[in-house]
This record gives structure tokens, C-alpha cells and sequence, in this order.
């Protein structure tokens, strides 16, 4: 099912998303909704909090960008190891349309359990690094922009509440709301 994604600034996005205790059906239908909702909207990564769960629960699939790559479900991801240091222009699947440089570990270790409840351990560069750190990001109730200047981050939070306004008016005038425009991967 494809679940409404949580526009930024929201509480709910600020939140610290909980641990799974169990990874039973209830986590593997969150975790086909995450796939689901981020495929329909073109992105390359989704955490379970843009959809409105306060779980520790990321989707991950840079295939589109990078070869050699697999789709990827993580559940209570941690990082263990970081190397290097590596700017890269990043979007947000809940900041449509904006795109900023954002300085992260070129290369990641992450250690998590799969959709069977089984731990599993990857080792990342490009773009699969950066969407893993952008993801965990997430569920520490931290967006992209909180890594850009607080010019910036004003400018681009007038912008969302605008969008949010009009979509708000699109909804109440029965309008179907546009889908945004994204020069950069959605994650
Ligand atoms: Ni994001």
C-alpha cells in the first residue's frame, strides 16, 4: 500500500523512532509499504517515521544510480565503522524539489537485521553510503537540512510551508495535488 509521506517541518519527523523488538508480519508489511511508497514516488531511500511510524525501519534501493547494488531493508540499523568524508547533492522524498550539499563519511558500516529478523552487516560507498547515513538520519528525527546552514534551512522551511499550504487548498478544492519535480534522488 502507498502510504502519504510526512512533508517537512512535522513533529513527527523530529521524533526518535522506537526499536523493533520483534521483526514479525506487522514489520514485514511496513516494510512492503516502504518499498512500495518509494518506488511510486521515484526515490531511492524511505524511513519508516516519513510515513507517519516511529519505527526504526529504512528502505533502501540507489540500483536507479549505481550498479551492482541491491534493494536493501534495514531494521534497527546501526553505524559501526566510518571512513573518509565525501559531499554529495542530497533530496528528501518529505522536502520535494530541494536539493543541497551535504558533507558525510564516504564510507559506511551498518549492522541490522533483514525482514527475517536475521543480523546482517554492509559495507557501502557512493550513494548507497550517503542514502544509509540520510535514512539512520531519519530515525533520529534529524532531515538533510539540518546539515545546511540556518539561512538556508529558514528559506527552504517558508518554501515547504508554502507547498504544504497549496496542497492543503488543492485537497479542499478536490484537486488532485501535482506530482513534484525532483532533480535530485529522493531519499
Ligand atoms: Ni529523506
Amino acid at each position: 500500500m502507498v502510504r502519504e509521506i510526512v512533508i517537512w517541518p512535522d513533529p513527527r519527523l523530529r521524533e526518535e523512532a522506537r526499536r523493533v523488538e520483534v521483526v514479525d508480519d506487522s514489520v514485514r508489511a511496513l516494510i512492503a509499504d516502504l518499498f512500495e511508497t518509494m518506488y511510486a514516488a521515484n526515490g531511492v531511500g524511505l524511513a519508516a517515521p516519513q510515513v507517519a511510524v516511529a519505527k526504526r525501519v529504512i528502505t533502501i534501493d540507489t540500483s536507479p544510480k549505481q550498479e551492482g547494488v541491491k534493494p536493501l531493508a534495514l531494521v534497527n540499523p546501526v553505524i559501526v565503522k566510518t571512513e573518509g568524508e565525501t559531499v554529495y547533492q542530497e533530496g528528501c522524498l518529505s522536502i520535494p524539489g530541494e536539493a543541497e550539499d551535504v558533507t558525510r563519511a564516504a564510507k559506511v558500516w551498518v549492522k541490522a537485521l533483514d525482514k527475517d529478523g536475521k543480523e546482517f552487516e554492509v559495507e557501502a560507498t557512493d550513494l548507497l553510503a550517503i542514502a544509509l547515513q540520510h535514512e539512520i538520519d531519519h530515525l533520529d528525527g534529524k532531515v538533510f537540512v539540518d546539515h545546511v546552514s540556518a539561512l538556508k534551512r529558514g528559506l527552504i522551511k517558508r518554501r515547504m510551508q508554502r507547498l504544504k499550504a497549496d496542497r492543503e487548498q488543492e485537497k479542499a478544492e478536490g484537486k488532485p495535488s501535482q506530482p513534484q519535480r525532483q532533480g535530485t534522488p529522493g531519499l
